[in-house]
């Protein structure tokens, strides 16, 4: 994917825990005296930002000390519901996987750009509706790699799509009415090497069939529709052939894009 905004290394680190008896006490102190710090606000181990708020260190935004950071948004759905599904405004992460403190392979030093800092899991739960996955072959399985000309190294993998596909599984069938949107970087070339990946992750019983989606800029159902019918999932290829050989949406058949191409520098 292209879409240089998303590649600066934005880094905003939460600040470690404090012991909770301590984090309690000063927590009473504060509220007595002080009102909680809302978003940029700055803050300290000892003062607990507002509600949905991480206290964090945010270089990339100029500040040098702690601040308030939000690190939930509000579910569209949650506002008005019934709408079809298009008329929505989803948050999607990008290289959702490339994740701060991810473990490297044993005895690699990983060598890319991080996107994210919440898992999977976090991100879903703090409001994400659509992952971008790159998919690549390695080590005889189907792996998440934020790499380049198409191949995975070891220095570039992040670890088998399977993981990551499992959370989003168990979102899923936690969440019954939520709706998630996977758009995949691909670079699996095994015949059914996505469609078997997603039915091993149990997956494929929340599949949205490329059959029922909409063409020629007809609205998609109703998100009403899509949850009874629990097709909950929406898959999207960059690949367009898998679409006709799979039942793998491609996903320049259904989007659009908003190009930034002045700088690429991986994949
Ligand atoms: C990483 O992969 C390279 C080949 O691409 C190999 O030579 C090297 O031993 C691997 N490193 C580890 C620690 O497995």
């Amino acid at each position: 994917m292209s879409a240089c905004f998303l590649h600066h290394p934005l880094r905003c680190r939460p600040r470690p825990q404090l012991s909770a008896g301590y984090l309690i006490f000063s927590l009473l102190i504060s509220s007595v005296l002080i009102a909680r710090p809302a978003v940029l606000d700055p803050c300290s181990p000892s003062a607990s930002c507002g509600q949905g708020l991480y206290c964090g260190n945010c270089p990339a935004l100029g500040k040098n000390q702690p601040v308030c950071t939000r690190g939930q948004a509000t579910v569209p759905t949650s506002i008005i519901g019934g709408l079809p599904f298009n008329k929505y405004t989803w948050l999607v992460t990008h290289n959702s996987f490339s994740i701060v403190d991810s473990p490297p392979l044993p005895g690699v030093q990983r060598l890319t750009f991080y996107n994210q800092e919440d898992s999977v899991t976090n991100q879903l739960l703090n409001g994400v509706r659509g992952l971008m996955l790159d998919m690549y072959e390695f080590n005889g399985d189907i792996w998440l790699c934020h790499s380049f000309r198409g191949q995975c190294y070891n220095f570039t993998a992040f670890q088998p799509a399977i993981n990551t596909l499992k959370e989003v599984e168990a979102f899923l069938s936690q969440n019954p009415s939520e709706i998630i949107t996977i758009i995949i970087e691909d670079y699996v070339h095994t015949p059914k090497g996505l469609s078997n990946l997603f039915a091993r992750a149990g997956l494929d019983k929340y599949w949205f069939p490329v059959s029922k989606m909409p063409r020629k800029g007809d609205d998609w159902p109703t998100v009403n529709e899509m949850v009874q019918q629990n097709l909950r999932l929406l898959v999207f290829t960059s690949v367009a052939s898998k679409e006709a050989e799979e039942g793998v949406a491609y996903q320049w058949k259904y989007m659009v894009e908003n190009e930034c191409k002045r700088f690429k520098f991986i994949d």
